[in-house]
């Protein structure tokens, strides 16, 4: 069996963006790398984890030992996400940045050029880490922000409102940070009821920041 702080929880992680088709051909999507999602794999799988990660449409290898289920869209990654929950999970981690909206109908035909000018209808998608927090056998959860301004009481705000645990938040405002980088700074935020003080990772390359996250869950609790 595997030792280490983790040893014996089943780790479940979202990562990368989601891709939400407009025809055949197109879609809508954002930049996500999937680099803080995967460095999270890693350490929580040396942290001894058995790791379930969940990955939208990312150009990074599966890190050794552990399972990796490709989705597309929010939906597919909210279906892939209530599968593996329902399989038994202690740790939800919630990394992806999911597409707030996909288009209402998806053409079946590629789109036509047409006129000057063309609109789109967009409908909101499912938050897939709110979801998975009202699930009966609700794992701890751990959300992701990121803010350019009021870190702090947004962050909070969001650790209520989708009943997370904890929240990992970046301030986007520092454009050395982030998204597409190699490097991440966050401030980790707790629910109330864990009585933590917040904890500041200063910047260093994701995989130090993952390692540093998953010191934090079990701070938390979480061993
Ligand atoms: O509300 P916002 O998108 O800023 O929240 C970010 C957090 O919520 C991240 O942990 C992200 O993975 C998660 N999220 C989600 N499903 C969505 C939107 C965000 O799981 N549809």
């Amino acid at each position: 069996p595997a030792s280490g702080i983790l040893a014996g929880k089943h780790v479940v992680i979202t990562a990368g963006p989601t891709r939400e088709a407009l025809d055949p051909v197109r879609y809508v999507s954002n930049h996500s790398s999937g680099k803080m999602g995967f460095a999270l794999a890693e350490a929580c799988r040396d942290a001894g984890a058995r790791v379930t990660l969940l990955a939208g449409p990312v150009s990074l290898a599966t890190p050794q030992g552990v399972t990796r289920i490709n989705v597309v869209s929010a939906r597919d990654l909210l279906a892939a996400s209530e599968q593996a929950v329902d399989a038994g999970c202690d740790v939800f981690i919630a990394t992806a940045a999911v597409a707030d909206y996909r288009a209402e109908h998806i053409a079946e035909q590629k789109i036509k050029k047409q006129g000057d000018s063309l609109t789109l209808t967009l409908v909101k998608n499912p938050d897939i880490v709110a979801s998975i927090a009202l699930h009966a056998k609700r794992p701890f959860m751990v959300g992701f922000a990121a803010e350019t301004q009021y870190m702090e009481e947004y962050a909070r705000g969001k650790l209520e409102r989708k009943q997370l645990d904890m929240i990992a938040c970046n301030d986007v405002s520092r454009g050395d940070i982030g998204f597409a980088s190699d490097d991440n700074a966050m401030t980790v935020f707790f629910s109330d009821r864990f009585g933590l003080e917040k904890v500041i990772l200063e910047k260093a390359n994701k995989h130090v920041i993952a390692t540093r996250l998953v010191e934090c869950l079990v701070q938390a609790g979480i061993n």
